[in-house]
């Protein structure tokens, strides 16, 4: 008789792995119409089985011991949702050398130690699912690998990380504190176990690698990623961006200039007309562009149980079909390049946002202006708020396109300026030249 189950195991039983578990559970019929497959859920293994995940699971599916998965003959797929490198690596490592399929949502591992795990994977003749490593329930692993298989990726801009943008978000919608924002992430289930990585820019970095390796064949290169996080901005950058017409987003960007990739995560302003920037909370969004099909975008949920569980359950089914009907999965690991060139983050050209604290007195303008132009750095519009005579006040100057070089070196002269009393901020700014 033909086989029509496929066995899944789980570690961790987190919010992913409940959310995952509670789709498994409660749509199973549904996954059964749609796909003829009984997917059984036969164990979840995690280091509490006794605390109260809001679902009802038999007794004997739950395990301390991830080994009693990982070693069972009868499971098929092995998913991670552990998080973290060590022990996770090892689970799915041990898991693939078991000829067992893989699912994992862990983004981090992928980044760091993925080139291992798909050779592994691929000498194993077995898969490694990701679609839930990078914008929580948005299918764009898919997107990447199939609907826009027929185009050469012109560039990929997204908000990848849902806990910053949720924090962006309520600090420029409801003037909420930094800090406050973070804890309501961290509670709804949205942050890293150490939230420094949503902060931080590394979680993006993390998806970003991820996006970079579909888009352009090129390995899984995290070092490579230039990465700037959230935390040095400020209500009052939040308050000028939108006085120019602008929101502030933590942009990854990858895409093909002067023949190099360039793979960068940093704060951004981005125009409010733009569909991106009205992108809030908890939502992602990925702009995908293709010499062939043009301008395309995703929207949805970037994290929490439920719509990363959908991910997840997706990477299960598509995964579940290859292994009943012999099909060859769309999940598998992507053949890599060894063509490509990284480009650095000091040739990348954007315009800029730079708030000076610089005295109040005249002349200022005329002594931060100069050494800007010595750069090559052309003045766009600039704003002066407040008065403070014999003190410092934020002066505020948006350029046209110049060269982060430059930027850079200008920067450290102007804060060497005696009329400058701190640290130059500066954002990099999307959006068409005035
Ligand atoms: P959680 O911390 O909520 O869940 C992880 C679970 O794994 C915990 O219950 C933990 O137990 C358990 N665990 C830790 N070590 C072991 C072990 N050795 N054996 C068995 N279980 C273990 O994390 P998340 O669900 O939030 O994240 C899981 C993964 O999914 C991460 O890689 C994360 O980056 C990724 N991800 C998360 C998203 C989200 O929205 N949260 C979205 C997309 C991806 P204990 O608590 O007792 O340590
Ligand atoms: N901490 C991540 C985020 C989870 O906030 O986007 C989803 O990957």
């Amino acid at each position: 008789m033909a086989r029509d189950k496929v066995s899944v195991g789980i570690i961790g039983f987190g919010t992913v792995g409940t959310g995952t578990a509670r789709i498994m559970l409660e749509n199973s019929s549904l996954i059964k119409k749609r796909t003829g497959i009984d997917f059984v859920l036969k164990r979840i293994a995690d280091l509490d089985i006794k605390r109260d995940r809001g679902i009802n699971v038999p007794e004997n599916v739950l395990t301390t011991d991830a080994n009693a998965l990982i070693n069972d003959p009868d499971i098929d797929i092995v998913v991670e949702l552990m998080g973290g490198i060590r022990p996770a690596k090892d689970f799915i490592l041990q898991a693939i050398k078991n000829k067992k399929h893989v699912v994992t949502a862990n983004k981090a591992l992928l980044a760091t130690e993925g080139n291992e795990i798909f050779a592994e994977a691929e000498n194993n003749g077995v898969e490694v699912g990701f679609e839930a490593s990078v914008a929580g329930g948005i299918p764009i692993i898919k997107v990447l690998r199939e609907g826009l298989v027929a185009n050469n990726i012109v560039a990929v801009y997204g908000i990848i990380n849902g806990t910053s943008n949720y924090i962006l978000t309520k600090m420029t919608d409801e003037k909420v504190e930094f800090s406050e924002a973070l804890k309501e992430a961290q509670r709804l289930g949205y942050a890293e176990a150490d939230p420094t990585f949503d902060i931080e820019g590394i979680d993006t970095a993390h998806k970003l690698t991820i996006l970079s390796s579909l888009a352009y064949g090129i390995p899984l290169l995290y070092n490579e990623v230039y990465k700037e996080g959230i935390t040095n901005i400020t209500a009052q950058d939040i308050e000028f961006a939108s006085e120019l017409g602008y929101k502030i987003k933590l942009l990854a960007i990858t895409k093909l200039s002067d023949g190099g990739v360039e793979m960068r995560v940093h704060p951004t302003m981005i125009p409010n007309e733009y569909l991106i920037s009205k992108v809030d909370g908890v939502f992602n969004a990925v702009y995908v562009e293709g010499d062939a099909v043009g301008a395309t975008m995703y929207y949805g949920r970037g994290a929490g149980d439920m719509p990363t569980g959908s991910a997840v359950v997706a990477d299960i089914v598509d995964i579940g079909k290859k292994i009943i009907r012999s099909q060859k999965s769309e999940v598998r690991s992507q053949k890599e390049s060894s063509d490509f060139k990284i480009r650095k983050m000091e040739d990348v050209e954007s315009k800029y946002y730079f708030r000076f604290s610089a005295m109040d007195q005249p002349g200022v303008l005329s002594k931060i202006s100069g050494i800007l132009g010595n750069y090559n750095i052309s003045i766009a519009s600039v704003i002066q708020k407040g008065r403070r005579i014999g003190g410092s006040v934020p002066l505020v100057v948006l350029t046209h396109g110049a060269r982060e070089k430059d930027v850079l070196n200008a920067i450290r002269e102007i804060d060497n300026l005696p009329v400058v009393s701190d640290k130059t901020l500066f954002i990099r700014v999307e959006g068409k030249e005035e």
